[in-house]
């Protein structure tokens, strides 16, 4: 009798919290991303899901037009990399291209609504980096993270999701708070990879505090499994800079960060 009532219980607990927001599926997270680079590649967005009603899309950290934008020219893409969040709903992609006229750095989220559906898209949230932007040289960019390895995590490996939070946060806080930088667990082994800009080991040369505005507009994608945290912002701290920062942890300690700047 009592293992019946409790199975109740939590079916019940089961329904009232899939009425709030639902678990999406990595699956269904991924394919949306994928989407994503396939509406990238043909330069339209014909084919994506977007929600009928209430669909935003934010470029730069302003909310444009989806047909003006990126997509709105084909795009030969060298190298794309998805991230899921099944949390919050959301993937984070990373794509490099860097051998047409326009070439690009684009650091993308993507949400879906709360009730879990990932075959409807709500939200497109890029930051693209092009000609002009910070250290921008999109071979060299590639070059650099080609090389990287983004395997899954092994489950004994992966920082929980406060972690890689608590990581972001502080990476971030590193031009307000003079403390922040110390806070961070560096890796023996890390590279930093900020535009075409290549730092390694990561800790050296780290800012600490200086700066009276923080960094604003915090969005985050955060991925256990393959220990990555994406945080979209505003950079305040060196003036409204459209900004992505990923960090990738490994057994605890920074071993990656990638830095976008418009
Ligand atoms: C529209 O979007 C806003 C902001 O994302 C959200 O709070 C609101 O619930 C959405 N409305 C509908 C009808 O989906
Ligand atoms: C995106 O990345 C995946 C995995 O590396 C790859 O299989 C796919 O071909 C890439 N897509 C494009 C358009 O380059």
């Amino acid at each position: 009798m009592f293992p019946t009532s409790t199975a109740l219980a939590a079916a019940l607990a089961t329904m009232l919290v899939g009425t709030a927001s639902a678990e999406c599926t990595r699956e269904g997270l991924l394919a949306a991303a994928s989407s994503y680079v396939a509406a990238i590649t043909a330069g339209s967005t014909a084919n994506l899901k977007l929600a009928a009603t209430n669909f935003t899309y934010m470029e730069n950290n302003k909310a444009a037009d989806i047909k003006k934008g990126v997509l709105s020219q084909p795009l030969k893409i060298d190298l794309n990399r998805s991230t899921a969040d099944t949390v919050a709903c959301a993937s984070y992609t990373m794509i490099i291209s860097s051998s047409g006229s326009k070439p690009y750095v684009l650091a993308t989220q993507i949400r879906h609504p709360a009730d879990g559906d990932t075959s409807t898209i709500s939200v497109i949230d890029t930051i693209a980096a092009t000609t002009g932007s910070l250290f921008f040289n999109p071979k060299k960019t590639l070059g650099y993270i080609q090389k990287e390895d983004w395997s899954t995590l092994a489950e004994g490996n992966r920082p929980s999701r406060e972690l890689l939070k608590k990581v972001g946060d502080a990476y971030l806080d590193m031009w307000t708070d003079a403390k922040a930088a110390d806070s961070i667990p560096w890796g023996t082994q890390c590279e930093r990879v900020e535009g075409s800009q290549y730092t390694n080991p990561c800790g050296g040369q780290l800012p600490r505090g200086g700066s009276a505005k923080n960094n604003g507009m915090r969005r985050y994608v955060i991925d256990e499994t393959v220990g990555s945290v994406d945080v979209l912002c505003s950079f305040d701290s060196l003036g409204s800079l459209p900004d992505s920062h990923e960090i990738r942890v490994e057994g605890g300690k920074v071993r990656y960060v990638h830095t976008v700047t418009v």
